[in-house]
């Protein structure tokens, strides 16, 4: 009985096996890629104002890895447009942005939790000013790892149109152009949160999975044609929107400052369509993504119920400490969970 299936469920098998075989040998040559490969890269061999032209276009700009990223591109000599929110901060962003590289910027002050409506300001304050590196950076977090209905429908709102309607709809309106000259560059900044589904931080990480899932199939529709098409997925970098963590307030091996985030991941722009963008992100994204996504999602899970106590126990001395400080009712409820 046994004998007439040994045959094709031994083939089954071998099949099996070779396709994980394959797909470690894929992380390994990633990682050493990764790893390697900024080490390697001749900076300066192929510029990127020859490659796609002498405008960027960098959203959230004034804060973190944006700012940094937008200093990097000045460094390399391209002009820049910084569009945030607050005209202050855009003003001594440019300011120093000019002063130190000598190229030319642009602000525009655009709030992407108004959809289109931010889109069609930045278009219009373009006017006639073509963009060839545009970098879908802004984002927003949770302000700590959450339950979801401890987060209020407006934020939540607000997190899917800047995560997931901003970065579609900047994407749809520029692309045409970069299409019909044949060059130029989208970078769509996620997070290591796409890597699996993240409990506390639930809507953010989904937002970040339709980043990466929109990147690479619009990479397939307009692929070949000139344009590079980044999907750049950090891990942790020590940025206000980690302020929840003293831990990752920190510079260390894993969690580079946003500058040096920025001096990596710039490099791998026309390089790598895929890249965690710094090198020791790509160590850890190797071994994030060897155990099963279940497993992944239990450790996400439990990492960010560490953070949340870290987060509220630290809330709750200050608040001992401040006669008369208010919290939201939510953070006050969740102080009782310190409690139990
Ligand atoms: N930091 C990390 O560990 C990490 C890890 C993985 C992925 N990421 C991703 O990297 C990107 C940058 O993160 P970050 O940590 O650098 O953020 P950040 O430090 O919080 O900076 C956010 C920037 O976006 C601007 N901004 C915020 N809300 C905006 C809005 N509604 N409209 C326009 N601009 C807005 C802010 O300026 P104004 O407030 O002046 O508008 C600021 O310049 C995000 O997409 C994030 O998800 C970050």
């Amino acid at each position: 009985m046994w004998g007439i299936y040994a045959a094709p469920l031994t083939a089954i098998g071998l099949v099996v096996l070779l396709f994980l075989l394959l797909d470690i040998l894929w992380k390994l040559f990633e990682l050493t890629r990764t790893v390697l490969a900024p080490f390697f890269m001749p900076e300066e061999e192929v510029s990127l104002v020859k490659k796609y032209g002498p405008w960027a276009l960098v959203t959230g700009s004034t804060d973190g890895i944006g700012k940094a990223y937008a200093f990097e591109l000045a460094r390399k000599g391209l002009n820049v447009v910084l569009v945030s929110r607050n005209k202050e901060k855009l003003n001594k962003t440019a300011a120093e942005i000019e002063s130190k590289y000598f190229v030319k910027t642009k602000i525009i002050a655009a709030d992407f939790t108004e959809g289109q409506k931010a889109v069609d300001i930045v278009k219009e304050e373009l006017g006639a000013l073509p963009i060839n590196i545009l970098v879908n950076n802004v984002g927003r977090n949770y302000e700590y790892p959450m339950y979801l209905t401890e987060v209020s429908e407006k934020d939540i709102q607000d997190i899917i149109a800047i995560n997931i309607s901003a970065v579609t709809l900047m994407c749809r309106a520029f692309i045409e152009d970069m299409h019909s000259k044949g060059r130029g560059a989208i970078v769509n900044v996620s997070s290591g949160s796409e890597l699996q589904p993240l409990p506390l931080m639930t809507v953010y990480a989904a937002t970040k999975a339709y980043v990466r899932s929109f990147t690479a199939a619009l990479r397939y529709e307009y692929g070949g044609t000139g344009i590079t098409i980044q999907h750049l997925s950090p891990l942790f970098v020590n940025t206000k929107m980690n302020a929840f963590s003293s831990k990752l307030q920190k510079k260390s091996f894993f969690v580079p400052d946003a500058e040096e985030y920025a001096r990596y991941a710039v490099m791998t722009l026309g390089n790598m369509d895929e890249s965690s963008g710094f090198w020791s992100h790509g160590i850890q994204k190797f071994f994030i993504k060897l155990p099963p996504v279940w497993l992944r999602t239990y450790i996400g899970a439990r990492m960010n119920l560490e953070f949340r106590k870290d987060y509220l126990e630290s809330r709750k001395s200050s608040n001992n400490n401040k006669n008369g400080h208010c919290y939201s009712e939510e953070t006050s409820k969740s102080f009782k969970e310190l409690d139990k």
